[in-house]
């Protein structure tokens, strides 16, 4: 019975993440999903606009919201029947690589799209990473308050450079000032739009049936014509629903609506909770592991420094990908070999820090990390299986880091590679000298980095120009032939924050030569965890 009903509790979860290119809308939809939750009470509180604005002055300010956001990273709280955990992923490109990581650990995404503009390049690039995993998309086309595009031409676009199916789910009437609401496809029934409620729940006005009459009373007989015409086109053209191509990330469901004015995110929620997936299984180097499992385990996709600047410890995110954790539980640090009693995890129900009594399969709780956790870690009820395919990008900028006060290198050493366990920055160590070198794949990272070395190691350094145009990770399995390269290459090699061998090239043609020149080693963009 007790088995039954964590079951049931499993499958209620639905864990996700926003995708979508900076201004799009993804805070203002996070905001009135939170308050469909009931997580809070009014819209407008959940953090401060413009986060994804910050000119690189502002980045220090953007420290200080960090408090904000580390409670603001994962957001729990109940819809329909399901308990819901939407995971934040932060909006500057300049931290995307956190982004990736975090897109790792949700089960489904929702798309937002701005219907004025439709597919944009940051979007086009997530849409790329959730790829990787066939990730469920539900797709949000936002701000029909406003002049929009022809919402068939959306769909065109959507399909045409994103490679999916588009089944509309709702179809917007009108747009701008002219925007009445949405007939629900499926439902049939039309949803009437009033404007200036966007800080609350609306009652839902709804007429039944795209026939009755009642829809002339409200829309006017010219739109209401025009639009049974349009949708008897839009129906016979585009893509029923179908929730198993759905699931393989090959078709999204669509829906029309104004963040703004908090209308059409409940209909998204609604196809949230109904369609996308409960947690689903994950793979390790030993096979599958999936929701289901009875015993306990999940990995590490994301760290983060304390709100609290006095207090040094991180909290460590992890998803938890099978079973249960309850407090003071012993779990298997895989990475170190050894058990671990957690105590102190914290759980983000309502988009507050609180500790943690329970967590199951699909939950994301937080440890706290006094320098022993890095990301990718796994942690089990005592097996000894690893987590697959938490990434590590190539980053495409690089910086020298020197030190003001030369007699500190130790310090700055550890606190570099503390970051980069941390995913906050990368660390290069070349073969033939004793240079840092840090690598990121935005420019924002080197000031965070040099800003965090200070109030947190005490160590005053500052980063200089260098000639490096990119890293690739390399692997052989012939020690011999690895060898040889590390003494003919070793020039342009260095070891990364977690030793491994890394090239760095001075340009993409240096690059490329030397892939044509070493034949037997293996050049990777990514490296897992
Ligand atoms: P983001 O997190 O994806 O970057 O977007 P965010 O929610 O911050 O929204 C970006 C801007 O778009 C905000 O304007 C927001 O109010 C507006 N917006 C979001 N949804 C809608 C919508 O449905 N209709 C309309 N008309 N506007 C919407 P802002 O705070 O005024 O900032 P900005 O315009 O100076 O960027």
């Amino acid at each position: 019975m007790e088995n039954q009903n964590l079951l049931n509790e499993i499958n209620k979860r639905r864990t996700f993440a926003i995708i979508s290119h900076p201004d799009a809308g993804k805070t203002t939809i996070t905001e009135k999903v939170l308050l469909f939750g009931h997580a809070i009470q009014t819209a407008g509180t959940v953090k401060g606009r413009g986060s994804d604005h910050h000119a690189k002055s502002d980045w220090m300010q953007m420290e200080q919201e960090r408090g904000i956001s580390v409670t603001t990273s994962v957001m729990q709280f109940p819809y329909a029947d399901c308990i819901v955990n939407l995971l934040d992923t932060p909006g500057h490109e300049d931290f995307s690589e956190d982004t990736y990581r975090t897109l790792t650990a949700v089960d489904s995404c929702l798309m937002v799209i701005d219907a004025a503009k439709g597919v944009e390049a940051r979007t086009r690039k997530l849409m790329e990473v959730t790829r990787l995993r066939d990730t469920p998309i539900l797709t949000f086309m936002n701000k029909l308050d406003r002049d929009t595009r022809d919402p068939m031409e959306l769909l065109d676009e959507v399909e045409d450079e994103l490679k999916i199916a588009c089944a509309p789910i709702t179809w917007p009437i009108g747009c701008g000032k002219e925007f009445k609401g949405v007939y629900h496809i499926q439902r049939d029934e039309i949803i009437l739009y009033k404007s200036g409620q966007g800080h609350t729940i609306q009652e839902r006005r709804v007429i039944e049936g795209l026939d009755n009459p009642q829809v002339e009373q409200a829309i006017g007989s010219a739109l209401a014509q025009s639009l049974r015409e349009e949708l008897e086109l839009v129906i016979g053209a585009s893509n029923e629903f179908d929730e198993e191509l759905f699931l393989a990330g090959e078709l999204t469901p669509v829906f029309f609506g104004t963040a703004l004015g908090n209308f059409g995110v409940d209909h998204m929620l609604d196809g949230l909770t109904e369609w996308a997936p409960a947690p689903k299984p994950r793979q390790t180097d030993l096979g599958e592991v999936t929701a289901q499992d009875a015993k306990f385990s999940g990995f590490i996709f994301k760290i983060q420094a304390n709100m609290d600047p006095k207090h040094r410890d991180r909290i460590a995110f992890m998803r938890v990908v099978s079973g249960e954790y309850t407090k003071g539980m012993k779990m298997h640090h895989v990475r170190l070999g050894k058990g671990v009693s957690i105590s102190d995890a914290v759980t983000f129900m309502a988009g507050d820090r609180s500790a943690a009594e329970r967590a199951i399969a699909g939950d994301i709780i937080g440890l706290h990390n006094h320098g022993t956790i890095q990301i990718g870690d796994t942690f089990t009820q005592g097996d000894a299986f690893k987590f697959a395919g938490i990434p590590n990008f190539a980053p495409e900028m690089f910086r020298r880091i020197r030190l003001k006060d030369p007699l500190k290198q130790k310090q700055l050493q550890k606190g570099l590679i503390q970051l980069s366990e941390e995913g906050a920055v990368q660390v290069f160590r070349p073969l033939r000298n004793n240079d840092l070198i840090v690598g990121a794949v935005g420019v924002l990272q080197f000031d965070v980095v040099v800003h965090r070395l200070k109030t947190e190691y005490k160590v005053e350094a500052i980063y200089e120009a260098i000639h490096i145009a990119t890293a690739r990770w390399c692997a052989c399995q012939d020690s011999r032939k690895l060898d040889e390269f590390q003494r003919k290459a070793s020039e342009h090699l260095a070891l990364d924050g977690a030793d491994n061998l890394t090239y760095l090239a001075p340009t993409m043609v240096n690059l490329n030569l030397a892939i044509e020149r070493h034949p037997d080693i293996e050049f990777f963009k990514t490296r897992e965890h």
